[in-house]
């Protein structure tokens, strides 16, 4: 295959980042950025002025030169934008989350199964170092049994007025702990609040709980209306326990010889026969780089070379599932769904 040729649609906050990165690539050609707002194209001719830029995303999924098309636009118009592009037989990169409905969802998976083409959601932090580094090790069991996960996605940040911060955030989270526990997620809980959309129902903060077949627990917190930044997950094993701080610069991952021992339970004398350990903690040397061009090359190098993405349109409809349950316990009081 020639260099594929490759145009993005959406050229916003997020999307402009999507231009940057394709065009930078050496193994496909960017040739095409589509959006509706003007000043979005006005920055795009103006960063790359040689890029075609066009107001109508059809003039370049129905152009037959195309061969991949990138969508970053509003999370509610991913659907009919994929579902174009995989009509008019385009490989299909579309942001998280990858369609608000689960039919839609299957729709587009089954589509480009059946055309052979490829699909892939942005589930970024699943192409971030630190990441790749937690799956190998929780792999190996070098913690023991995983026990259970937390993690914290909040701050002061962009409120939107369309999606809830269940919806704008927790992808990235729920596709991690996807990724890392080995087993299905059967059910979800989730309660939160809206405060500053009361009339919308938009959720600014949202505290949700996936339960999985093998019995561990995860838990995140989402927010866009918390004092802090933080990035950060947490994961408990049976030997050791380790944490993931994305606002840590460079020790980004800390693993701490530290759990207790419960495997010669005498119940008649429970708390003695607990053999705590507090050993050291190890900082990991990772070599960090841009997980948007990694996420960009793989899609690219699973184009060429007719691979299966880390995450494909079947990941993208397993978060989905995920979100959709936990948004169904948020409207009811937090009564668990089952996946
Ligand atoms: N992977 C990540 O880390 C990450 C981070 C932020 C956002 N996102 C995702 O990226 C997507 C975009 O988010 P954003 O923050 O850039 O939003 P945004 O509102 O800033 O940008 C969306 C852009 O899409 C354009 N658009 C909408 N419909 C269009 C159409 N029919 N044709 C052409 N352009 C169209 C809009 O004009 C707008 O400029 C969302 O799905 C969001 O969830 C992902």
């Amino acid at each position: 295959m020639n260099k594929p040729k490759v145009v993005v649609i959406g050229s916003g906050s997020w999307g402009f980042n999507h231009v940057r990165t394709f065009y930078a690539l050496p193994d496909c050609e960017l040739v095409g950025v589509s959006d509706l707002v003007e000043k979005n194209l006005e920055r795009v001719k103006k960063q790359f002025p040689e890029i075609p830029v066009e107001k109508d995303y059809q003039k370049f999924i129905k152009n037959p030169e195309v061969d991949v098309v990138v969508i970053a636009t509003s999370a509610e118009t991913h659907f009919q934008i994929a579902k174009d592009a995989l009509l008019n037989g385009k490989h299909c990169m579309v942001e998280k989350p990858i369609t608000l409905d689960i039919n839609e969802a299957e729709e587009l998976v089954n589509l480009a199964k059946e055309r052979n083409l490829t699909l892939m959601v942005g589930h970024l932090l699943l192409y971030h170092s630190a990441v790749e580094y937690l799956k190998k090790i929780v792999d190996k069991k070098s913690i023991g049994d995983m026990l259970y996960i937390y993690s914290q996605r909040v701050n002061l940040g962009k409120v939107r007025s369309k999606e809830n911060a269940l919806w704008s955030f927790a992808p990235h989270d729920i596709s991690i702990m996807l990724h890392l526990i080995n087993s299905n997620a059967v059910k979800v809980s989730a309660t939160g609040q809206t405060f500053l959309q009361k009339r919308k129902g938009i959720y600014d903060v949202v505290f949700f709980t996936i339960y999985f077949k093998n019995g561990v627990i995860a838990t995140g917190q989402v927010s866009w209306l918390d004092p802090h930044k933080i990035r950060k997950f947490t994961i408990v094993g049976s030997k050791k326990m380790v944490t993931f701080d994305d606002m840590e610069m460079r020790e980004k991952i800390r693993i701490y010889d530290k759990g207790v021992d419960a495997s010669n339970v005498q119940y008649d004398s429970f708390a003695e026969s607990l053999i705590l350990h507090d050993g050291d903690i190890k900082i990991p040397k990772i070599n960090l780089s841009e997980p948007l061009k990694k996420e960009a090359n793989h899609f690219i190098d699973c184009i060429i070379n007719h691979k299966t993405p880390l995450s494909d349109g079947q990941n993208g409809l397993d978060v989905l599932k995920v979100l959709v349950g936990a948004q169904k316990s948020l409207e009811q009081n937090g009564q668990p769904i089952e996946i």
